[in-house]
């Protein structure tokens, strides 16, 4: 009798590890690393598209802002994650291209990581502080020669999207101040607004609802095409920086291993949300472009990233951009 019961109590546990390996992943919360602070462009984005890939998962994604050094150690985090599909991060054109070339990372940014999903991309726009005199960007480039020794930009930290743009406006307009870094341009447009910095080169999906709602100005964006959402901030082709073209394109990472099925339903996950109409409206009003569904995928990801890779290390590097 006694051995009969062991056998059934074994059985029983045998026959639960089974139905356990057989539920489909996600069993149980993912973490997203965002690599800055919150309330900043790559936050609001890991916002916006984790709670639609809720939904599609059926659970929670829990935000994690890992901040520092440029968004490279929040990427470390999730390259020293396990590869089991609940830690996913999400990174940029700077964490994930620029880094490469100024940072001595402890990580193969293509290696060490497995693609996901291709996200949106937006432009940079040039923005100051509303008591700023200047009318356009002439008129800005020729009051900040006047008064460079008092004013000072703001950026997410060496090598992150806003400094390189900061850095690029320095060199095409001969201007010259020194850049506030910051955990995230979250804290940083707080510090724009309030006038403790007076310019920033910023993500438009950060800095254009201040611009609508007259808390800063904006001087011009950085793409050939005006943004749909913002239609009266020129190009900087139109304000006179002909070629100052920054993009800051998007992506979903999981470290280097994690099972293929978990990859898919995360990629699914991804092209759901960025197909749903609520995240559209949402995504277009910061100036987001979603990119075509077919480069949304895991190759599409690796594509891009290494196009980029081989476009922008050899700029960077004869800038002679450093990590301090
Ligand atoms: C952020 O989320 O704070 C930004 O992506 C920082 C940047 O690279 O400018």
């Amino acid at each position: 009798m006694r051995k009969l019961s062991l056998a059934l109590a074994a059985a029983f546990a045998l026959g639960l590890a089974g139905a356990a390996q057989a539920q489909p992943y996600p069993t149980r919360p993912i973490t997203l690393v965002v690599p800055f602070a919150a309330g900043g462009p790559t936050d609001t984005l890991a916002r916006i598209i984790g709670e639609r890939m809720r939904q599609s998962l059926g659970q929670t994604i829990v935000i994690e802002n890992t901040t520092g050094a440029a968004g490279s150690i929040g990427v470390g985090r999730v390259v020293r994650a396990p590869a089991d599909g609940y830690t996913v991060g999400i990174g940029h054109w700077s964490t994930h291209v620029v880094n490469g070339a100024i940072y001595p990372l402890t990580y193969d940014l293509l290696k060490d990581l497995d693609p996901v999903a291709l996200l949106p991309a937006n432009p940079q726009l040039i923005v100051t502080g509303p008591k700023v005199p200047a009318k356009d960007l002439k008129e800005l480039i020729a009051w900040m020669k006047e008064n460079q020794d008092k004013i000072s930009g703001g950026t997410a930290g060496v090598g992150s999207a806003s400094h390189i743009g900061g850095i690029y406006f320095q060199q095409k307009t001969g201007t010259k101040y020194p850049f506030v870094p910051y955990r995230g341009t979250g804290p940083a447009i707080q510090d724009l607004v309030a006038g403790q910095i007076d310019i920033m080169v910023d993500q438009s999906s950060n800095s254009l609802p201040h611009v609508q709602n007259g808390k800063l100005k904006a001087f011009a964006v950085t793409a050939a095409k005006r943004i749909p959402s913002a239609p009266e901030i020129p190009t900087v082709d139109e304000a006179g920086l002909p070629g100052f073209y920054i993009s800051v394109w998007h992506g979903l990472w999981v470290p280097h291993g994690t099972p293929p099925d978990a990859i898919a339903r995360l990629t699914g996950a991804a092209q759901e949300a960025m197909a749903d109409p609520a995240v559209q409206k949402r995504l277009a009003d910061l100036g987001q472009e979603i990119p075509p569904r077919e480069a949304q995928t895991p190759e599409g990801l690796h594509k891009h990233h290494v196009a980029e890779i081989e476009k922008w290390w050899p700029i960077i590097k004869a800038a002679g951009i450093k990590a301090e």
